[in-house]
């Protein structure tokens, strides 16, 4: 227990509140014990509030720095890949060569989808959002696995975990393909992970796909910076889904939704569509007007972050990575990138946005590269989703496998007062 203690004084009664310290980060208010004495706190947005402890993923928003199990997010993106990255989340330390290779071998043996599935795609229109797909088959694959739903067993956990991390591609990859009305391709177990994915991205029947090395290496590098990142929106999502009972996949499902908004995960797809919109260097003040004036609800997408008041140590691995795809496809004079580099420069001078800390965030670069892959704009989203997939999981794990009760916020209530139903 804590001997640190904070005081809370209400209606003239004082409230003693043990007060916890983490190996890193501020210190805990325990306010638990105020509803029993019928008061409650009020923290719309969650700006002050703890909502678990966690030992998966550290943020310092002061000094931008970010921690996976006590790695460097830029030494992973480094010297690790996707994989190692995603059993780092979720066993705590990295593997020991046989670990790595027992681990990847087995997500390549799951990495096919039960072929009843493949029906759930022409129930969707061919412009169906791939996002909007993606919530219904992640969660519908919870009706093939009844053989192991029993998740106060670790061991079934974790086979949902290679289903989970080798499967994502696999059904991000089909969205696209129906969406193209190409056949779906079949994953093949002699390409690594990234390679892989884009085999069944691009990939066709008719002849050898051959996969570019470069843009695997920035495909998992990219899979590697969206892995985790502690408790923002779609991972609170998955872990309050998770806190009822309900089955990884469609905690999943729930994390995946979440993930699609435009504040969110969607910013990446809204960055592409903002720089697209102002499409000359020239209009870039007009956008940045925009973006201050408090009667427009226009934001400049993929600035801002509600933890990081300095660069999002996520966005300047990405910019790096940007400049070597783009300079070894020979686009290093990218037209949006042009444009996203000005627009970068203008608003770190302006004011406005100095005043308020906001910096790039990881969504900020992402999607240039992507487009540079040959990914539409539209699947942007949905491999955030297969990335971030391992940190909902984990998180979920450690939740499952620890003590929870199940999460049940309160409210400020300002509606009526009890009142009588008119008298016929
Ligand atoms: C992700 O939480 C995570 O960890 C998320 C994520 C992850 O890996 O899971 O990092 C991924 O979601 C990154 C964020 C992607 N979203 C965007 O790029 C969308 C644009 N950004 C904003 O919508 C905003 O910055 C948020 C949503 C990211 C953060 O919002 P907050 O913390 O609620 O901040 P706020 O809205 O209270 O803004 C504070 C001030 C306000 O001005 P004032 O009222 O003080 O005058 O800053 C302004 C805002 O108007 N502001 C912006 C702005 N972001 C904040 N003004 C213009 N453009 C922006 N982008």
């Amino acid at each position: 227990m804590s001997d640190k203690k904070a005081q809370l004084t209400v209606d003239g009664k004082t409230f003693d509140l043990p007060v916890y310290s983490g190996t890193d980060g501020p210190d805990v208010i325990d306010v638990r014990g105020l509803s029993a004495e019928g008061v409650l706190t009020f923290d719309p947005g969650f700006m002050s509030t703890a909502s678990c402890e966690s030992q998966i993923t550290y943020i310092d928003g002061e000094k931008g720095i970010l921690l996976h199990r006590g790695y460097p997010i830029e030494q992973l993106a480094e010297s690790s890949d996707y994989l190692e990255t995603c059993f780092l989340l979720l066993h705590g330390e990295l593997p020991t060569p046989e670990e790595s290779k027992k681990f990847r071998d087995t997500v390549k043996n799951h990495t096919m989808i039960h072929d009843q599935m493949t029906h759930f795609f022409n129930g969707f229109r061919r412009d169906a959002h791939p996002m909007a797909i993606m919530c219904g088959v992640v969660g519908a694959l919870s009706a093939f696995y009844h053989d192991t739903m029993d998740f106060s067993d670790q061991e079934h956990r974790e086979i949902a975990a290679f289903r989970l991390m080798a499967k994502m591609p696999t059904i991000a990859s089909m969205c696209y393909k129906y969406s193209m009305g190409q056949p779906f391709m079949y994953p093949r177990n002699d390409l690594n992970y990234a390679e892989n994915f884009l085999h069944m991205m691009f990939g066709t029947p008719c002849e050898e796909y051959k996969v570019s090395k470069t843009l695997a290496k920035a495909m998992d590098r990219i899979f590697l910076l969206h892995a985790d990142h502690e408790q923002n929106a779609s991972t609170s999502t998955v872990r309050l889904a998770g806190s009822t009972g309900a089955n990884p996949f469609a905690c999943i499902a729930s994390g995946i939704a979440a993930l699609w908004g435009p504040a969110h995960g969607g910013a990446n797809e809204a960055v592409l569509t903002m720089l697209e919109e102002i499409g000359d260097e020239s209009r870039i003040p007009e956008f940045i007007a925009k973006a201050k004036d408090k009667d427009d609800p226009f934001r400049l997408m993929g600035f801002g972050h509600r933890v990081y008041r300095n660069f999002d140590p996520r966005a300047k691995v990405m910019r790096q990575t940007c400049n070597e795809v783009l300079e070894e496809l020979g686009l290093e004079d990218d037209p949006l990138l042009k444009i996203a580099k000005k627009l970068e420069q203008i608003a770190l001078e302006d004011e406005y946005f100095v005043k308020r800390k906001l910096y790039p965030n990881v969504d900020f670069y992402s999607g240039i590269i992507l487009k540079a892959i040959g990914i539409p704009v539209s699947m942007f989203t949905v491999i955030f989703a297969m990335s971030r997939t391992i940190g909902w999981f984990a998180n979920w794990n450690e939740m499952i496998g620890g003590s929870y009760r199940i999460g049940r916020p309160r409210q400020l209530y300002k509606g009526y007062t009890a009142r009588d139903y008119p008298k016929k």
